[in-house]
């Protein structure tokens, strides 16, 4: 008897969205917190192989101050060895207009701000207060409006502070709207520290609508600390949110949020979507092969269940599958 290849059985559920964007975080928000420090090559090969994989929406690094980040100091070398395929994306993170120029001088086209609904966070991860870190946003999607270059905005610790504990909604709402004004085109809601539930996440989102962010500029940016992502991206599907982010392999987590651990991993994210009948256009088993190579390259095994799952049942080696998914 052969092993048959595992994939999702698919059963579509009513009302949920048809098609939905997986916004890959994972050489950014992944690999910020990462101790060794990971060669240029391996995070651009990295880029390389998740754009293989079908992945159009790539935060590739960010442009913040290499004291505070030392694992991207190497940001604009990064940028120059990756070739963005035609019709993708290569975002960068940029705290401040510094960073902005960083990046554009590097020839990143599109970036993200980052503020907290918190005041212990902004400063904690920003050196600043909430409303100071706000000002600071804008003012970078200001300059990079006048440049033609979109901004997409996170607000992070939407749904709970490991400082301050459960943080209002109106906090979050009140920030999203700013964004938006200033002309952020996606507003990122994180749950940095993974406190969020089902019932919450529903809460959250619900109220970011009715504060006047239309539907299809709000993403969630979920951490799996507690283990409750994918049930909290079950919960905004049903609310109509298309916009997820992910990184590969469950990597990742901030520096500066004490508690944090990695982001909901790409290939459960994928894994359940395409169970749901959702297109992602991703190549779930290139996704797989990719946390693969990169746990061997470091020798450090990743969080992702699929992965995990997936090279158990053995069925692909990394490499076969970069180059089925290359044919
Ligand atoms: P600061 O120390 O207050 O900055 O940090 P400053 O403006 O006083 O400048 C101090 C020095 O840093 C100066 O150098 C600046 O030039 C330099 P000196 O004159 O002393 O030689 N500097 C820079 N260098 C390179 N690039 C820059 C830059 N800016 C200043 N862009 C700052 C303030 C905002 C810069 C700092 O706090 C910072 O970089 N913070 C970012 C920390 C970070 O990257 N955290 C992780 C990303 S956020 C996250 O993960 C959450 C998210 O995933 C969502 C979620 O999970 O919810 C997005
Ligand atoms: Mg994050």
């Amino acid at each position: 008897m052969t092993l048959s290849a595992p994939t999702p059985r698919v059963q579509p559920e009513p009302g949920l969205p048809a098609r939905v964007t997986v916004y890959e975080v994972g050489p950014r928000d992944g690999l910020q917190a990462e101790t060794d420090i990971i060669p240029s090559s391996i995070k651009a090969e990295l880029c390389r192989r998740l754009y293989v994989a079908g992945t159009t929406n790539l935060e590739v690094t960010s442009f913040v101050s290499p004291a505070w980040i030392p694992q991207l100091a190497d940001a604009a070398e990064v940028v120059a060895a990756v070739e963005v395929p035609s019709g993708a994306r290569a975002v960068a993170l940029v705290p401040n207009l510094r960073g902005l120029q960083r990046a554009v001088d590097a020839g990143i086209r599109e970036v993200a701000v980052v503020v907290s609904a918190t005041e212990s966070f902004a400063k904690a991860n920003l050196n600043n207060t909430r409303a100071g870190a706000i000002d600071r946003a804008v003012e970078v999607i200001a300059a990079a409006s006048a440049q033609g270059i979109p901004v997409r905005g996170y607000v992070s610790m939407a749904f709970g502070d490991p400082w301050e504990g459960a943080v209002a909604t109106d906090a979050v709402t009140a920030a999203a709207a700013e964004l938006h004004a200033a002309g952020a085109r996606t507003i990122a809601l994180g749950d940095t520290i993974g406190v969020a539930t089902p019932g919450l996440t529903t809460r959250v989102v619900t109220e970011t609508l009715a504060a006047g962010i239309p539907l299809d500029a709000v993403a969630l940016h979920l951490h799996d600390t507690y283990g409750q992502s994918l049930a909290n991206v079950h919960a905004a599907l049903r609310l109509g949110v298309a916009e997820f982010d992910a990184a590969v392999g469950g990597l990742g987590r901030c520096p500066y949020a004490k508690g944090a651990t990695g982001n909901l991993a790409t290939e459960d994210l994928v894994w359940m979507l395409h169970g749901l009948g959702i297109e992602t256009g991703l190549d779930l088993r290139a996704l797989a092969a990719t946390t693969e190579w990169l746990s061997r390259a470091r020798g450090i095994r990743a969080p992702s269940n699929v992965a995990r799952a997936l090279a158990a049942a053995g069925l692909d080696t990394p490499d076969t599958a970069l180059e089925a998914s290359q044919a």
